[in-house]
């Protein structure tokens, strides 16, 4: 039976993931952490274990892990690409000594791990079409230097201790529960609440900035899939492209116009998160997860579309 403890769990991803896992492995068997309380999560907070945790305190985990027996960590904190310009420092302590501590961790008590890495941890020049799994990778972010430097750690803990690290590189990921926090492919998000509320957007990114993206059902399905999976089948392990899809702010415009006729995108290019977006890859191969462990996203730009605007309409009537 799967203990899970997942870090960050208060995030874009891991609110809806901890509600995922405990409708999957059950609601005490899935222990939710952060290292501050937020509102708005209340069933996360009713539903099943939350403790209070910053990853930088290896004790106060240890604590956690010996409590609820926990055989799997999901290592969700982490400062994201936007906010780690303007936190260096922080991007740095939070995403590498938080996930040296749960490698110890999962190498001390023999726990699986699942860290998830970035379309970040390519660089200019990496090649920017089809992106191959194994390629140049010289980020120009702090954000993308930490999830270079995770993906190859995480590599090392399987390798020399047997540790039982796995891993993908996200695309951007669009979803309607928690808005992210922080990053650059965030106005993928926005454009959508701002569709509903008034019809126009301003985005941040110029036009024709082509970045990989993929809807948040297919994400969660990937951690759980890559999860599972038959560790002798993965060659790759902690840093697998995985995408559904890649567009530009002039794409996903016209697909919700498909549905507002009446919306509008215009551009005020914030020159900081469009040097990210630059250095980023426009596509990725992800030939790897397909093949070793049965990858197949569901969504594509129209359909997430649909159904990100039906989800909304709900949400913010
Ligand atoms: P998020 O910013 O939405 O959530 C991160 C959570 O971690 C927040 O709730 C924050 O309070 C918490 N946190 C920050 N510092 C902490 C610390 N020291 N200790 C404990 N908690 C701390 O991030 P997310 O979008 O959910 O991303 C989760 C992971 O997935 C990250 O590793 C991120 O790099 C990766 N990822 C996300 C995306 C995306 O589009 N969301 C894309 C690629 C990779
Ligand atoms: N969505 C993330 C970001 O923009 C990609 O890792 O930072």
């Amino acid at each position: 039976m799967r203990k899970i403890l997942v870090t960050g769990a208060l995030g874009q991803i891991g609110s809806e993931l901890v509600m995922l896992l405990r409708e999957k492995y059950g609601n005490e068997n899935v222990v939710a952490t952060n290292r501050s309380k937020k509102e708005g999560h209340d069933e996360l907070y009713n539903s099943g274990p939350f403790e209070l945790l910053d990853i930088r305190d290896k004790e106060k985990t240890v604590e956690l892990v010996e409590k609820y027996e926990i055989n799997t960590i999901i290592n969700l904190a982490a400062i994201l690409s936007a906010v780690g310009e303007a936190r260096p420092q922080d991007c740095w302590d939070i995403n590498m000594n938080g996930l040296y501590n749960m490698l110890e961790i999962a190498r001390e008590k023999e726990i699986m791990l699942f860290t998830p890495s970035s379309i970040a941890a390519f660089g200019p020049s990496t090649p920017k079409e089809k992106t191959p799994q194994d390629t140049i990778q010289r980020p120009s972010t702090m954000y993308g230097v930490t999830k270079v430097a995770g993906e190859i750690l995480c590599d090392y803990y399987y390798q020399r201790f047997g540790t039982d690290t796995r891993g993908v590189r996200f695309p951007g990921l669009i979803s309607y529960e928690t808005l992210p926090g922080g990053g650059t492919t965030d106005y993928a998000v926005h454009i959508y609440y701002e569709a509903i509320k008034n019809k126009k957007y301003t985005s941040f990114i110029a036009p024709g900035t082509k970045m990989d993206m993929m809807y948040m059902p297919d994400a969660l399905e990937a951690i759980v899939d890559l999860m599972e999976a038959d560790g002798d089948k993965l060659v790759h392990r902690n840093a697998f492209n995985i995408t559904a899809m890649s567009f530009t702010p002039e794409e996903i415009a016209a697909s919700i116009k498909k549905f507002i006729p009446e919306f509008e995108i215009d551009y005020e290019v914030d020159p900081v998160r469009q040097a990210i977006a630059d250095s980023w890859p426009d596509s990725l191969d992800d030939t790897c997860a397909r093949e070793e462990w049965g990858f197949n996203p569901k969504y594509d730009l129209d359909k997430m579309t649909e159904d990100m605007l039906n989800k909304l309409r709900e949400k913010l009537k």
